[in-house]
């Protein structure tokens, strides 16, 4: 069975995404690392270590990474308002009863070394999906991009690159948090597949979805609609044209387990720097005309299918 590490600033649309990959039978989840965005790396490892007790798996192990951006000197401390006041839309679950691996740093913590082995021991078998900052990505390309290479697909939610970003008018919040680090990334020719607003913007959950979670009378249940339930409001208030909230985290895992969910494009991708385009996710001109192609782009999405399939996994994991 393929092996599956997910890199997460533990906020609501993280929790939705590692719901779904519990519930996927095509996987085995060996390991979380953790990485600032939606609030402070230390915030997402609690956030981790509680969820997964919530869903059913503290056997998961929990792995500190990165807790500030590449060209950041001091650690992140903010909390973005869409995902609540503790990055769970202010919903408090029991404290986790045990610790993470290691402790967040500007190095990528333990999580760096954690995906590097991993990479070296199932090489092919592993899956490795990143949805905040590619911060610890960018880390470990740092240290051994061969390794990455081998690894059979890495799949993160990021960027875009046909519509405008949900930060600023070029940048999407996770490439945001840490322009150099997703730069660094898509530059090092190690492959990749971005799923982004092109996308995932496409993928709508339906509200009603809240109510099925509370009527399955579980704690998970319970949690989830209220957790879920203050992200939608959110995204009514703040994005109302979307018609609800957008589904970015699991669908990048979705894609990573079926890839026939996507149409991609082949591209060499970078990220501006500089100016008022900062973050923004686009073709490098300067290999352009290099045969080789290190990113896929999800252009399309089959999101009757994903959604479909979505609310029967996560109602699983709920169960
Ligand atoms: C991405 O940013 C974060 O707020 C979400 O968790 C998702 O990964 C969407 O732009
Ligand atoms: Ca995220």
């Amino acid at each position: 069975m393929k092996k599956l590490i997910l890199d997460l600033d533990m906020g609501v649309d993280d929790a939705m995404a590692l719901a779904y990959a519990l519930a996927s039978p095509e996987v085995e989840l060996i390991g979380i690392t953790t990485v600032f965005g939606n609030v402070p790396c230390a915030q997402s490892v609690e956030n981790c270590l509680a969820m997964l007790e919530l869903l059913g798996h503290p056997e998961v192990p929990v792995v500190a990474g990165a807790d500030r951006a590449l060209a950041a000197t001091a650690p992140y401390t903010t909390m973005v308002d869409v995902h609540g006041t503790n990055g769970l839309g202010g919903v408090a679950l029991p404290e986790p009863t045990r610790e993470a691996v290691g402790k967040s740093d500007a190095e990528g913590g333990a999580a760096v070394d954690f995906l590097l082995d991993a990479a070296r021991t199932w090489g092919s078998d592993l899956i490795y999906v990143p949805t905040g900052p590619l911060t610890n990505l960018a880390l470990a390309a740092r240290r051994d991009a061969e390794a990455l290479r081998a690894i059979g697909g890495i799949v993160f939610m990021g960027g875009a690159l046909t519509i405008p970003g949900n930060v600023t008018p070029g940048a999407e919040a996770n490439i945001a948090n840490d322009p150099e680090a997703a730069d660094a990334v898509l530059r090092s020719g190690v492959p990749v597949t971005m799923v982004g607003l092109d996308v995932t913007h496409q993928t709508i959950l339906p509200f009603d979805e809240l109510d099925c979670w509370r009527a399955l009378g579980t704690p998970a249940g319970a949690a989830f609609a209220d957790i879920v339930g203050y992200y939608f409001n959110f995204y009514l208030e703040h994005q109302g044209y979307l018609g609800g909230c957008a589904l970015h985290d699991p669908l990048a895992v979705a894609i990573a387990l079926d890839p026939t969910l996507a149409g991609t494009l082949d591209i060499n991708l970078k990220v501006d720097l500089d100016g008022p385009f900062r973050g923004r996710t686009i073709g490098d001109p300067l290999r352009l005309h290099d045969p080789q192609k290190s990113a896929k782009v999800a252009v399309t999405v089959d999101a009757p299918r994903f959604v479909e399939r979505f609310c029967e996994r996560v109602r699983q994991a709920l169960g």
